[in-house]
């Protein structure tokens, strides 16, 4: 064992092992921010060692206007890997205005970090103490397009908060409605972008597995509110802890994400169903895996919400999972679905499971359109009968002049 192991490995009791190396003790929805503490460190891999190892206490001070310092343990799941992403991806351009020259971020070994944040917090006070009016990190970018920022908070925040995502895929039973995959940030990114989400949008992820997509949205865009509702204990665990590592992450940076929730529950359970008919603008579900009854029941909630909600899935509401289009379908009568992403690169895939891209469908509630089609045949035919009298009197007019 290297000597950078020995000092950042945790001698855990057995009996004291955490919930998410022995999924099954993570249950009744608890969360898991009570266990994580007594995780092991990035770097212990190997078996447990003999001799306590030092637990380090890591501060960052805030380079932002109204930041909090960051303070995270090298027994925390990922802390040091958190850190130096951090400092890899949005920290770059304030070492160079405090003169401090970067770690090697890919292979520094996790006990340089102490020296190097000691000089950082130190540098960054005397900066404040010296230019008050000053901030070391300007924030102008991170809203616009790229956005690059929040998507690295919110992968941060899952690293804290998941130590072993493995778990996540043995949890529920093969091929069921609870098989787990995630859509990328990037992907959602995207899907907000073609929404054109205002600020009194309120979202809902039905199915929201550890709530990647809910902090997100909720740091990203300007919604009124973001929610997410996931029926499995494991992943809705690891999304209370999340969200709780995601606000820590944006205080830091003096960011307020807007107002969300990360629910352990039933989307088919009348509260959620009323929420859906009546305040959700936006619904995003990842329905890839699920079965036709749970389908039917999805359908069934759906039909009733607003005029202009719009809906985003990944298994397409109108259609059976053979594909065929279902008669008189609600979906086709009185909504309008379109592909997202045609024209993505498919060698850079849009979801945890598979490389290839994932079409994702956008599906409008348009309850004006069986009028509007009502209205267009009968417009329609009235035409047809008016053509159909002009080509006759056309006929008859012929007739009259051969006659003459
Ligand atoms: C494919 S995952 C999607 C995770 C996340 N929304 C994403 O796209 O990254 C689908 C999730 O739906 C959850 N789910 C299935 N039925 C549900 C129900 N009735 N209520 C709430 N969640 C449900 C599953 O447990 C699973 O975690």
């Amino acid at each position: 064992m290297s000597k950078a192991q020995q000092n950042f490995s945790v001698v855990t009791n057995d009996a004291e092992k955490p919930g998410p190396s022995q999924p099954s003790s993570v249950s009744g929805g608890r969360s898991l921010r009570s266990t994580t503490k007594r995780n092991a460190s990035s770097e212990d891999t190997g078996p447990a060692p003999k001799m306590a190892a030092k637990v380090e206490e890591w501060s960052i001070e805030s380079i932002c206007r109204n930041g909090r310092r960051l303070d995270l343990n090298s027994d925390q799941p990922n802390a040091a890997s958190v850190i130096k992403t951090l400092f890899k991806e949005v920290h770059g351009s304030v070492l160079s205005k405090l003169n401090i020259h970067p770690l090697d971020w890919d292979e520094c070994a996790d006990n340089e970090l102490t020296p190097f944040l000691e000089t950082f917090n130190k540098r960054v006070r005397a900066f404040r103490k010296n230019n008050p009016r000053d901030v070391l990190l300007s924030k102008k970018n991170w809203r616009q397009k790229d956005a690059k920022e929040f998507r690295i908070l919110c992968d941060l925040a899952c690293q804290l908060a998941i130590p072993d995502p493995t778990v996540l895929n043995t949890q529920y039973k093969g091929f069921s409605n609870e098989t787990y995959g995630e859509t990328n940030i990037e992907t959602l990114q995207k899907i907000l972008d073609t929404l054109d989400v205002k600020e009194d949008d309120v979202f809902i992820d039905l199915g929201s597995g550890v709530g990647q997509l809910v902090t997100f949205a909720a740091a990203y865009t300007n919604m009124a509110l973001v929610r997410g509702i996931e029926i499995q204990e494991v992943p809705a665990g690891f999304a209370d802890e999340n969200a709780w590592q995601f606000k820590k992450l944006m205080r830091h940076f003096g960011e307020k994400p807007r107002p969300f929730q990360l629910e352990l529950g039933d989307f088919t359970k009348k509260e959620t169903e009323t929420f859906l008919k009546e305040k959700a603008t936006i619904i995003f579900c990842n329905n890839k895996a699920f079965k036709e009854p749970l389908m039917l029941k999805l359908r069934e909630i759906l039909q009733f919400c607003n005029s202009g909600t719009k809906i985003v899935v990944t298994q397409r509401l109108e259609t059976t999972k053979d594909g065929r289009t279902s008669r008189g379908c609600y979906f086709t009568a009185s909504a309008d679905t379109v592909s997202l992403f045609t024209t993505d690169d498919p060698k850079k895939g849009n979801v945890s499971w598979t490389d290839k891209i994932v079409p994702y469908y956008l599906t409008t509630v348009d309850n004006m359109k069986p009028f509007r089609e009502a209205a267009k045949k009968e417009k329609a035919e009235e035409q047809a009968q008016v053509a159909k009298q002009l080509r006759a009197e056309q006929r008859r007019a012929k007739k009259e002049a051969k006659k003459q």
